[in-house]
């Protein structure tokens, strides 16, 4: 094994400290932007080499003691060791390199990010796994299951729900433990920061849409909050469960289908009245499929609205739909504190609309 001291210059999106070691990049994790780490390179490839930590020679100021005693270990948190603030800088940083990068855009109109108000405790679900009566959660390096009494980013209720389960003896399988009752289907993780991009999308829609498609729409989280400000809004997924759970409470204005948005959003947009409809879709990590940006390209509705859990599927999608769109704003939020993910939404508009108001300049706000 190879020990090198290093200087770490950045970190990259998903969570690893970036250093160069005779112009080869070498992600290290648990390190932090300006620190001087002794490491020992455990996998080296042509273009890039991975270390592990050994010491860490000179702290950032940004260096904080983690909450959780399985901080290192366990496959959930990558932040923990590095102060909020600063977990907040970074991840503003690391979406708006995936837009310049991936997403081809020169000058990205990123906005402030948005932080969660609880740092720990606010998860409202998580999925611990039992096995030989060990429950709780995979190990980062090996596929090995750790025993984990106490989840400090989850709510105090999911946590005295897994001491409750692990009071008895557990069967193998997987648990997922809710702070919430309702139906078993997607929900939005952190309630609070959930609210704040609910909030963001009712202040980017204009109030000339009138119709809405809420493409991946689970329940219907965004639709409903939302219904208020439409004549007709319309909510796709593949889940029938969750189209049942949408359906339920759905208003005269609300429609569900249970359906797949590759087939659905096509025709949907084909016959609308374009100039009047706004849609949003979240997909699942893996973005839009080709199909899916080309019914949007050959339909382009009056606004866009894309939620994202992962930063270069998104910029990727965006490059694309570019042809077409302007991108007017891109908000990234902070719905999982202490893990490398990153949320973000991101307004867009059809480019000759875009010009005709010149909103390029009137939509950033920062
Ligand atoms: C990130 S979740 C978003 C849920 C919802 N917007 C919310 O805030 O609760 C993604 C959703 O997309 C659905 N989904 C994934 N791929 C799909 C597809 N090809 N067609 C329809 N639904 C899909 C999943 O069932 C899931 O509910």
């Amino acid at each position: 094994m190879r020990h090198v001291d290093l200087k770490i210059e950045d970190v990259a999106f998903g969570g690893k400290g970036v250093a160069r070691d005779g112009g080869k990049a070498v992600f290290v994790p648990f390190t932090i932007d300006g620190e001087r780490v002794t490491t020992n390179i455990t996998r080296e490839k042509k273009q890039f080499a991975e270390g592990e930590l050994v010491e860490v020679l000179e702290p950032s100021t940004h260096r904080v003691t983690p909450e959780c005693p399985y901080f290192g270990h366990c496959g959930g948190c990558s932040y923990q060791h590095i102060s909020y603030p600063h977990q907040l800088e970074l991840k503003a940083r690391q979406a708006e390199q995936a837009m310049r990068r991936i997403g081809k855009i020169s000058e990205p109109p990123m906005r402030t990010i948005i932080p969660s108000p609880l740092p720990y405790g606010y998860r409202n679900r998580i999925t611990v796994h039992a096995q030989d009566n060990v429950v709780g959660f995979y190990r980062r390096d090996v596929h090995q299951l750790m025993d984990i009494e106490r989840c400090p980013i989850a709510m105090p209720e999911v946590n005295d729900a897994l001491a409750q389960l692990r009071a008895g003896r557990v069967r193998d399988g997987h648990y997922t433990l809710r702070a919430h009752s309702g139906p078993r289907v997607f929900a939005q993780t952190n309630d609070a920061v959930a609210e704040a991009l609910a909030k963001l999308i009712a202040e980017i829609l204009t109030g000339e849409e009138k119709f809405l498609i809420d493409a991946f729409c689970g329940a219907g989280f965004f639709s409903k909050r939302l219904a208020a400000q439409f004549e007709r809004v319309v909510g796709i997924d593949w889940d029938r469960f969750a189209i049942e759970a949408a359906q339920k409470d759905a208003g005269a204005k609300e429609a569900y289908v249970a359906g797949d948005v590759t087939t659905e959003l096509g025709w949907l947009l084909q016959q609308s009245d374009l100039t009047s409809t706004a849609l949003i879709v979240d997909p699942p990590a893996t973005g839009l499929s080709a199909e899916m940006r080309r019914a949007i390209l050959e339909a382009p509705p009056r606004t866009m609205i894309y939620v994202s859990c992962n930063p270069p599927t998104l910029a990727r999608d965006i490059a694309e739909l570019q042809q077409l769109f302007s991108v007017l704003s891109i908000t990234p939020l902070d719905m999982f504190p202490q893990t490398a993910e990153i949320e973000c939404a991101v307004h867009l508009q059809p480019r000759l609309e875009a010009e005709a108001l010149g909103a390029g300049q009137r939509d950033v706000r920062s």
